[in-house]
C-alpha cells in the first residue's frame, strides 16, 4: 500500500524546486506496511521510505489549510533523546474539502509501556524496579526539557510512551494534546486519559499549568511499581473520589490552589493514607518519597522534573558498574546537550552527571584531539569565565584556549568546558 509521494513541506519553504526533493528523478514514496494506531483524529502507520527502507511511522490526521496543525509545529520544534523524532510532514489532497491529510512522519519505534506493562501483568509480575527507574528517569528528563520549553504536554500516559527495548531507551509521543502554557491564558480542562488526569483538571481549572504533567508522571510511577494505576474512577466525579481515598479530602487551600473559582462541594472527609499502606509488597523508602512528592494536591508543590531527577530513588542509575556489563541494557543517561542546560542550569546538570562519567567523557574527547565546539552566544561570557578560572586552577596552567572568528573555539584542553558543546570532529 503506498501512503503517497513525499513532498518535502520545509524543502518548499526553503523554496527548492521539487526536483531536489525527487533527487535525481527518483519517485520517493512511503510504502505503508501496517496500521499500529486508531484514534479519533485518523490512523498511524508504520511504513518504510521506498528509498533508503528506513523504517518511519507515519501519523495521519485531517488537515485544514485553515489552521496551523499545533501538533505538527510543536514536534518541529522538539530534539530531545527521550522524545520521538520528528522527520517531515506532507499533505494528500484527495480533491474534496473532507479529503485533505496531514502525514506526519516520525522515526518508528517497537513497542510501548502500556504493551510492556501489560506483558508483566500477563505473567502475574511487576516491571522491575531496576527498569522502572530506567524509565522514569527518561520520562522525567523529556518532561524537564519539555515543560522549559514551555510545552505541556497533557496527555502523559503508558500508550503515549514508546520503547526500543534492546536499549531500554523510552520516548514520548503524541503531541495531539500538547500546548504551549501561556501565564493567564486560559486552556481547556478536559484533557489528559482519565486515570492520569491531575485532580485541578477533574475540578474544571483552566489556569493550570506544567504541573499536570508531573501529577501523570506520578500515576505512572506508581503504575510500574504496582502493576495497576493507582486511581482508576469510573467517570470524572469517581477519579477525584479515588484519589481522595488515597491522598484524604484536600482542605481549603488546597482546593483554592487547584481551582480559585470551585463552587463549594461536599466531600466525603476521608484521612490520606500512607503509601508505605498503600502497596501490597514492600517498596524502598526513596520511591515512597518520590511518589508522594509527585503526586500532591498543590500543583507548585510537585517536584520539578529536573529536581525528581537529583532523587535518591535514581542514585542506582549513576553507578559506573551498570554501564560496564552490556547485558544491564541502560541507555546513556547523561548525554545532556547544550538546550537541555540552558533550560535548567549548569549547577544542577553539574549534579546529575556522575564524576566518572565527566572523566571518562573528557578522556575520550581528549584522544579526540582536534575537537572544535561551537558554543552559543549566551555561553561565550560564560566560557570566557570558565576559561578563566580553570586557568587560575589547573595545575596544568597552559590550559591553550584559541578564540576563532568570534564564536569558535578549538580547545586543546577540554577539561572543563567540553560537556557544555556540541563536538564536531
Ligand atoms: N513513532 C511511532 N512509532 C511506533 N508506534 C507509534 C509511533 N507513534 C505512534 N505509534 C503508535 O500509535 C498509537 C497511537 O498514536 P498516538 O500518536 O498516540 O495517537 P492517539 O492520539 O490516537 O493517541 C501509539 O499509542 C503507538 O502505539
Ligand atoms: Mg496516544
Amino acid at each position: 500500500m503506498e501512503i503517497g509521494i513525499y513532498v518535502d513541506d520545509e524543502a518548499k519553504e526553503r523554496g527548492e524546486s521539487e526536483q531536489t526533493i525527487y533527487r535525481e528523478g527518483q519517485k520517493h514514496s512511503y510504502i505503508a506496511e501496517k496500521v499500529i494506531g486508531h484514534g479519533s483524529f485518523g490512523v498511524v502507520y508504520k511504513a518504510y521510505e521506498s528509498y533508503t527502507r528506513e523504517a518511519v511511522a507515519i501519523k495521519k490526521v485531517f488537515f485544514d489549510e485553515r489552521y496551523k496543525n499545533r501538533e505538527c509545529e510543536i514536534m518541529k520544534e522538539l530534539e530531545h533523546p527521550n522524545i520521538i523524532e520528528y522527520k517531515k510532514s506532507f499533505v494528500i489532497d484527495g480533491g474534496t474539502k473532507e479529503d485533505v491529510y496531514l502525514n506526519i512522519v516520525m522515526e518508528y519505534f517497537p513497542e510501548d509501556l502500556k504493551r510492556v506493562m501489560d506483558y508483566y501483568r500477563n505473567q502475574g509480575e511487576k516491571v522491575p524496579l531496576f527498569m522502572t527507574k530506567v524509565f522514569m528517569y527518561q520520562i522525567l528528563r523529556a518532561l524537564a526539557y519539555l515543560h522549559g520549553k514551555g510545552i505541556c504536554h497533557r496527555d502523559i500516559k503508558p500508550s503515549n510512551l514508546l520503547i526500543d527495548p534492546t536499549r531500554n531507551i523510552i520516548k514520548l509521543c503524541d503531541f495531539g494534546s500538547a500546548k504551549k502554557i501561556v501565564p493567564g491564558e486560559e486552556n481547556i480542562s478536559y484533557i489528559t486519559s482519565r486515570h492520569y488526569r491531575a485532580p485541578e483538571l477533574i475540578l474544571g481549572a483552566r489556569y493550570y499549568s506544567h504541573e499536570i504533567d508531573i501529577w501523570s508522571a506520578g500515576v505512572l510511577l506508581v503504575e510500574l511499581i504496582n502493576g495497576e494505576a493507582p486511581f482508576k474512577g469510573e467517570n470524572g466525579v469517581d477519579q477525584l473520589i479515588e484519589i481522595i481515598r488515597v491522598l484524604g479530602t484536600p482542605n481549603r487551600l488546597q482546593l483554592i490552589k487547584m481551582n480559585p473559582d470551585f463552587i463549594e462541594f461536599k466531600f466525603p472527609q476521608v484521612l490520606p493514607i500512607s503509601w508505605s499502606y498503600f502497596f501490597e509488597k514492600k517498596v524502598p523508602e526513596d520511591a515512597l518519597d518520590l511518589i508522594s512528592n509527585l503526586l500532591m494536591y498543590i500543583p507548585s508543590h510537585r517536584m520539578k522534573p529536573i529536581e525528581a531527577l537529583m532523587h535518591p530513588f535514581f542514585d542506582e542509575l549513576r553507578a559506573s558498574t551498570l554501564y560496564s556489563d552490556p547485558l544491564n541494557r541502560v541507555p546513556n543517561l547523561f548525554d545532556f546537550f547544550k538546550e537541555e542546560i540552558e533550560l535548567s542550569s549548569v549547577q544542577i546538570i553539574e549534579q546529575l552527571v556522575p564524576t566518572w562519567y565527566r572523566n571518562e567523557e573528557l578522556e575520550r574527547m581528549q584522544k579526540n584531539k582536534k575537537a572544535i565546539c561551537t558554543p552559543s552566544r549566551d555561553y561565550e561570557d560564560e566560557l570566557d569565565k570558565m576559561v578563566r578560572d580553570h586557568k587560575k586552577k589547573s595545575k596544568r596552567s597552559k590550559a591553550q584556549t584559541t578564540r576563532r572568528r568570534g564564536s569558535q573555539y578549538e580547545l586543546d584542553d577540554q577539561e572543563v568546558y567540553a560537556r557544555f558543546y556540541d563536538t564536531k570532529t
